[in-house]
């Protein structure tokens, strides 16, 4: 059994368009100025209108991901073994967009399937990937997240469609005997007694989000801090063994104060929010791509992912790279 799994590249895809604060400003009742100084958000990138009206996005967004993490990581698609695909915006209940990628990329005879855990899905992803690649029930893994979320907004309700994008990121993850790399811990855990604050239903008229933004808020700190915590115990770390947080992108404040709480200066954390808003699942992929491409990630450098979703759900993993 290979003792650890490592993340071999990262790939991301973005729609085309671009959909600014100014823009929103023709939509509902808000300013530039307000969602800079709330969230940290500038612009994020929307799927097109035939795109949202459709059962369709999530899955082609994923598997040009997947394209690019595959070849970044020198592998072909008959190498991947497993497809797991984090969405809380699915082109359809089944197939799974998992499968749906897996027919896109040509590749059939993969276990494949959607982890639903929203905002916390990546790390929710890690942890199942790790523990299927170190039992050796799969050798390398296509962990993506992605979010058609423009699909699931009430383009009136000023207080969610500013906060959020589309886009999707993908890594690959495969088996190693090298104990010193890889993922060393992770903590994934739930509270469904707080499900109430962020919702969206399957069913009914009003299949739209809704959000108590200031209770995510307050809770949001404490719990993705907690994961932290916990993850680090496990692995026998403490916050000073942090090199680099790469957190779920929801708010610019929220990551501030989570990097404040656990002692890590601000320069240690990786924020692109002002340019995709919150994207959910793929978050966490698009910010670890930017890291990268600019050097920040670099041979041995131990990695820190932390994210919380409407569950609630949580989750931190550490990474060495
Ligand atoms: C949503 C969020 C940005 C709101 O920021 P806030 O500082 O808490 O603002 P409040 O909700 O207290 O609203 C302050 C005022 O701005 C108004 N407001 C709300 N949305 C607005 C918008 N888009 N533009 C302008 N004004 C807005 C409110 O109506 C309120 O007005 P009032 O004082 O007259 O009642 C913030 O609570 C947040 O980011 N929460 C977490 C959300 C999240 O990340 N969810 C996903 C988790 S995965």
């Amino acid at each position: 059994m290979p003792k650890r799994t490592r993340i071999l590249a990262v790939g991301t895809a973005l729609p085309d368009k671009v959909l600014t604060n100014h823009d929103l400003e023709e939509m509902v009742e808000t300013s530039d100025e307000w969602i800079v100084k709330r969230t940290g958000i500038r612009e994020r990138r929307i799927c097109s209108y035939e795109t949202m009206m459709s059962n369709s996005g999530a899955s082609e967004l994923g598997a040009r991901a997947s394209t690019v993490a595959i070849e970044r990581a020198g592998l072909s698609v008959d190498d991947i073994d497993g497809i797991i695909c984090a969405t809380f915006t699915p082109d359809n209940f089944f197939p799974s967009t998992a499968c749906s990628i897996s027919r896109l990329l040509g590749r059939d005879n993969v276990l494949a399937f959607d982890l639903s855990a929203a905002c916390a899905g990546f790390v929710y992803g890690c942890t199942v990937a790790n523990a299927l690649i170190t039992t050796g029930q799969c050798r390398t893994i296509l962990l993506v997240g992605s979010e058609i979320i423009s699909k699931s907004l009430d383009w009136s309700d000023r207080t969610t469609c500013i906060l959020f994008g589309d886009g999707a990121g993908a890594v690959v993850l495969q088996g190693t005997d090298d104990e010193e790399r890889g993922i060393i811990g992770t903590h994934v855990s739930s509270t469904g007694s707080l499900g109430d604050i962020l919702t969206l239903p399957a069913w009914g008229q009003k299949r739209y989000m809704s959000m108590n933004g200031n209770e995510v808020y307050k809770h949001a700190v404490r719990m993705m801090s907690d994961a932290t915590l916990k993850c680090l115990e496990s692995c026998g770390l403490s916050c000073d063994d942090i090199d680099l947080i790469i957190p779920h992108q929801a708010n610019r404040r929220i990551i501030t104060a989570l990097a404040r709480q656990l002692g890590v200066p601000i320069e240690r954390v990786v924020i692109n929010i002002e340019r995709y808003g919150n994207t959910s699942s793929a978050s966490i992929p698009l910010a670890l791509d930017d890291a990268w491409k600019d050097g920040r990630i670099r041979e041995g450098c131990r990695v820190l992912f932390t994210s919380l979703g409407g569950g609630i759900t949580i989750g931190s993993a550490m990474v060495r790279f």
